[in-house]
């Protein structure tokens, strides 16, 4: 049965609904409606507009009105398009090591990197991880983010993989956001595999990605091409048989080497993610491509090094989307608003360009092209903040919360 909710007034409705996939915005670009209502028919957006207005046709449709008596200001649902929250340990030890001056291979001898994760993801069981996964996810709806992308990549085996996959899903069914789950089995070739890179890769592609298939576990497949982790020539014929299977794909690139961006333009890839080493050479490719450019400031921060040059990616008229890529190892803090607000001041964003970053062009980013705008047919995925202007959310770098967080047209958070 159909049923509707008018929520309103809202201070300030800031729905993207007309902000453009790629290059630069201006804060004056985006299209605010002051003293706005939304109309909700089910999970989706019925209606936008002056509240005023929505209030006759909420009586004609039966709606239940939701009077709002404080000033919000609405964003759509935030979505963080790269997250690897499936994994059991700490990796505070190699965070110390780091800041103490010892190298990336002095902290993998000392036991740490992400083989470390793999060894203690392994030794957990399904429920154990899924628990896991559970309580990030909710933590990150509590903050306004309505979708996360969640990959595997610590488990290194066709099994192993299988049982991060099935742990996302198996969190997806109980938590309220929603989950978008990414095999990336192709994180680094596993120290007990027995052959070369090429040979893990023929197997997982021969095995594995059949069963993820079967059994409905991702249609997204990622690679870490990176010097130490795979080549472009390892990583083609990998890419190639997902793509013919039907997968989209994703890659970790230019991290701290160039190579994996040109890799992502040439296989049609929907995002490359990182590009802390980008120049402007691969900044240039990538924009004259439809690959959504993903900065992660969370991994800048966690590491100590450069942030993806964001500026220049949106001028040269590149699609930027922004993510936490929170995992144990780079980036443990985990926090998208916080980590994009600061990735705005270093690289001298616009709040649209911030936002946009983390709504309709990180949808963009997973290939998705029911969320990120609030407006008719959309879901009804939205924030309220507790303030009178949306310049406050950024201002604060990630201190202001939202209020209420609506989930397909659901109030699940309110504080
Ligand atoms: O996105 N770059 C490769 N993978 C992860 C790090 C994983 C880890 O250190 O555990 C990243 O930063
Ligand atoms: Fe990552």
């Amino acid at each position: 049965m159909e049923k509707y909710k008018l929520i309103g007034p809202i201070k300030q409705l800031v729905s993207l609904e007309k902000a453009h996939s790629k290059g630069a915005i201006k804060d004056e670009d985006l299209v605010v409606t002051e003293d706005a209502g939304i109309i909700i028919k089910n999970e989706q957006v019925y209606a936008t507009g002056l509240f005023s207005d929505l209030k006759k046709k909420a009586q004609e449709l039966n709606a239940e009105i939701i009077e709002l008596d404080t000033e919000y200001v609405c964003t759509p649902g935030f979505i963080d398009a790269h997250t690897h929250i499936c994994f059991s340990g700490s990796r505070a030890n190699d965070y110390a090591m780091r800041n103490g001056g010892k190298s990336y291979l002095e902290i993998a001898a000392a036991g740490g990197g992400i083989w470390d994760t793999v060894t203690q993801t392994r030794k957990a069981d399904l429920q154990t991880l899924t628990d896991g996964v559970i309580k990030r996810a909710d933590a990150l709806l509590a903050k306004g983010i309505t979708t996360i992308e969640a990959k595997s990549g610590y488990g290194l085996s066709i099994e192993e993989e299988l049982k991060m996959l099935r742990a996302i899903k198996k969190a997806e069914s109980t938590t309220t956001a929603d989950l978008i789950s990414t095999c990336l089995a192709a994180h680094i070739l596993p120290k007990d595999f027995d052959g070369n890179h090429k040979a893990y890769l023929e197997e997982i592609s021969t095995t594995l990605f059949p069963i993820l298939k079967e059994e409905n576990l991702t249609n997204r497949i990622d690679a870490f091409v990176e010097e130490g982790a795979f080549l472009p020539d390892h990583i083609y014929p990998y890419f190639e048989k997902a793509t013919a299977m039907g997968f989209d794909i994703t890659v970790h690139a230019d991290q701290f080497n160039a190579g994996g961006s040109e890799v992502a333009v040439k296989v049609g890839a929907v995002s490359a993610d990182h590009l802390e080493a980008s120049s402007d050479q691969e900044i240039k490719i990538l924009a004259q491509s439809d690959v959504v450019s993903v900065a992660l400031p969370g991994a800048s921060i966690g590491l100590g090094c450069d942030f993806t040059p964001a500026r220049k990616i949106l001028d040269q008229g590149g699609a930027l989307a922004i993510a936490s890529d929170w995992n144990p190892g780079s980036a443990p803090m985990g926090e998208l608003l916080i980590q994009a607000c600061i990735l705005g001041t270093f690289q001298k964003l616009s709040n649209a360009e911030v936002l946009a970053g983390i709504t309709y062009r990180a949808a963009n980013a997973l290939n998705l092209t029911d969320r990120g705008r609030i407006s008719s047919g959309m879901l009804a995925d939205f924030n309220l903040f507790p303030t009178n202007h949306f310049n406050e959310i950024f201002y604060h770098q990630g201190k202001v919360l939202p209020s209420q967080v609506w989930k397909r047209g659901q109030l699940v958070f309110q504080k």
